[in-house]
């Protein structure tokens, strides 16, 4: 059992036993605290909730519990103010973490809390005949580590590739693919080919206005289903999603659905008549907009004058769509900051059409900008990373950093590969979604920052620790993990399944990532101050048993956040 459920179970039968008539609260787990100076506490409970109701200070109200508190886990209990403070027993308590932790079989802090429950993660969602860049990197992987996150706590998550397959642009991508392109090129120039076609678009329309009415003419020809022009697309589109699949699987990710903008295509009539219906639609300048000042923001414009479709008007028949599809308990939408308003938007006018579970289930997750070693990247300046040229360097960089750190590992190209990638995806979830990420490769690849190899490196040496250990058969004695340093540890491996469930209930994968790098930080301060093989086999061997269950939680908590753990570095 979780140690924070050990505290609540306790102080729920101290507030029966010492007042009866009382109304326990119903989440004492969610009320402990962690004091911020472990001389004052393991756990503390805050007596302010409870003082309201009972009429009597908090200082009181835990003097009160602390007589009613006995139980072996727990050496002290003692009053603070309005607080009563835990402090375990250490033996009682690293043989009950322990006992937890190696029972769990890897999955320590795994749930069936969700069960029956289907989050929709809406993640990624590149855009046909674009390169995959680093500004689509934090969405893919937070999406894909929250989908990890909700299963392992049992829910059921849809990964959704919400296409960018539809607007005008294709039309004029394919007006200029008819002018200066062919199949010969764009096979290989793949996507890149693509791009420069549209850029070629543009300079050319400048001098020739009429090419604009070319790409309107093409891009009617695709609304209407006109055979070459939707034979010219979807080569696009294929080839697109070919590359992209490309940095998936080296990502290690993959989406239930590429059900994206283009298939929404035949699915908004009836949410533009159900607007109707309701009274929300409203003519403005010729076009027709979901009036939003009541909820103070700029209109929602659902048709233009020419009757075109916008990127929000597929958006609401994708959510009315998974909703039915799905019956999901909550819709995510991993997306940059910028289109902030863009969701807001979207959920007021759902709202507006009754449809409460707009405002309680979904949610924008949204997320900073990335720069790379302090450049701000920007598309129009032609200043962009891709995202396969990153991967591919950040392989190149960790090879280079392993043959100066291991050269003797074996298999060291797969060992790069999952360091490198490590790297950088844990990079990217380091830090809370909303702050902006710049980018650094001795930042990423330093063995000793807070850094994926650094964890990644702390398993290894655990790994190590195990295979020199495995002679060691003996009962183990605790007391050799009564001291400072491994109460650290075990506090902090007792708290991994409370991270999970944060990072599931903020949506924020970092709070995992900050989990591991802490956990790893106190094994290595528990391995340079305690041998683990010395003394007797009783002592030695609750010392493997501690680094056991760290390896686990940290292969547990990397492989969340899509990183993974080699066996030697
Ligand atoms: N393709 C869009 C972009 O790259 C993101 C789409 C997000 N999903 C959505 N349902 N709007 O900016």
């Amino acid at each position: 059992m979780d140690a924070r459920e050990i505290i609540a179970g306790l102080v729920e039968d101290a507030i029966r036993q010492a007042f009866p008539q009382a109304q326990v609260p119903g989440d004492i787990a969610g009320l402990l605290e962690i004091p911020p100076d472990s001389a004052m506490g393991d756990y503390a409970f805050p007596c302010f909730r409870l003082s309201k109701a009972l009429r009597m200070g908090p200082p009181q109200i835990a003097d009160t519990l602390q007589k009613h508190i006995n139980a072996p886990q727990v050496a002290e209990a003692r009053t603070q103010g309005g607080y009563l403070n835990f402090f375990f027993n250490r033996t009682a308590f690293a043989s009950q973490v322990l006992a937890s932790v190696l029972s769990a079989d890897g999955r320590w802090g795994a749930s069936d809390e969700g069960k029956g429950k289907t989050v929709c993660i809406d993640f990624s969602s590149i855009n046909i005949a674009k390169r995959f860049h680093i500004g689509h990197l934090s969405t893919t992987v937070i999406g894909a580590a929250l989908a990890r996150i909700y299963s392992y706590l049992g829910w059921n998550a849809v990964r959704i590739n919400h296409l960018g397959d539809w607007g005008t642009q294709f039309g004029k991508m394919i007006a200029a693919y008819k002018h200066w392109g062919n199949e010969e090129m764009v096979k290989t120039g793949g996507v890149q080919a693509l791009s420069d076609l549209y850029v070629r678009f543009h300079q050319e329309a400048e001098t020739n206005p009429a090419l604009e009415d070319e790409g309107r003419a093409w891009f009617k020809k695709i609304e209407d289903g006109d055979e070459e022009a939707l034979g010219i697309f979807n080569t696009f589109k294929e080839m697109t999603l070919k590359d992209a699949k490309k940095v998936y699987d080296v990502l290690n990710i993959d989406f239930d659905s590429y059900d994206g903008e283009a298939f929404f295509n035949d699915k908004m009539e009836p949410v533009i008549q159900e607007l109707r219906d309701k009274g929300l639609l409203e003519e403005s300048d010729g076009a027709w907009v979901v009036d939003l000042e009541e909820e103070k923001m700029p209109p929602c414009l659902i048709l233009k004058s020419d009757g075109a479709t916008l990127y929000a008007t597929r958006d609401l028949a994708a959510a009315l769509y998974r909703k039915k599809t799905y019956d999901f308990s909550k819709c995510l939408y991993v997306v940059a900051y910028q289109q902030d308003l863009h969701f807001r938007q979207l959920f007021a006018v759902l709202e507006k059409m009754g449809y409460a579970w707009a405002r309680d289930e979904m949610e924008h997750v949204a997320f900073g900008m990335v720069s790379y070693e302090g450049e701000a990247l920007s598309t129009r300046k032609g200043n962009v990373i891709h995202l396969d040229d990153l991967l591919t360097k950040a392989v190149e960089k960790a090879y280079q950093v392993l043959e100066e750190k291991s050269p003797g590992i074996q298999d060291k190209q797969t060992v790069a590969r999952q360091v490198g990638i490590g790297a950088v995806i844990f990079t990217t979830l380091f830090n809370n979604r909303i702050k902006d990420i710049d980018f650094w490769w001795d930042r990423a690849l330093n063995f000793d920052g807070e850094t994926g190899p650094y964890v990644q490196y702390t398993y290894a040496r655990c790994m190590s620790v195990l295979k020199k250990g495995a002679h060691v058969d003996a009962q183990p004695d605790y007391n050799a993990l009564n001291n400072e340093e491994a109460r650290q540890l075990l506090l902090l491996l007792s708290r991994f399944p409370d991270s999970v469930k944060e990072a599931m209930n903020r949506n924020e994968p970092y709070v995992v990532t900050r989990a591991v790098t802490e956990i790893a930080k106190a094994y290595n301060k528990f391995y340079y101050e305690h041998r683990i093989l010395a003394d007797e086999d009783s002592s030695a061997k609750a010392r493997l048993m501690l680094t056991d269950a760290t390896r686990q939680v940290i292969r547990a908590g990397l492989a969340l956040i899509g990183v993974e753990t080699p066996e030697k570095m």
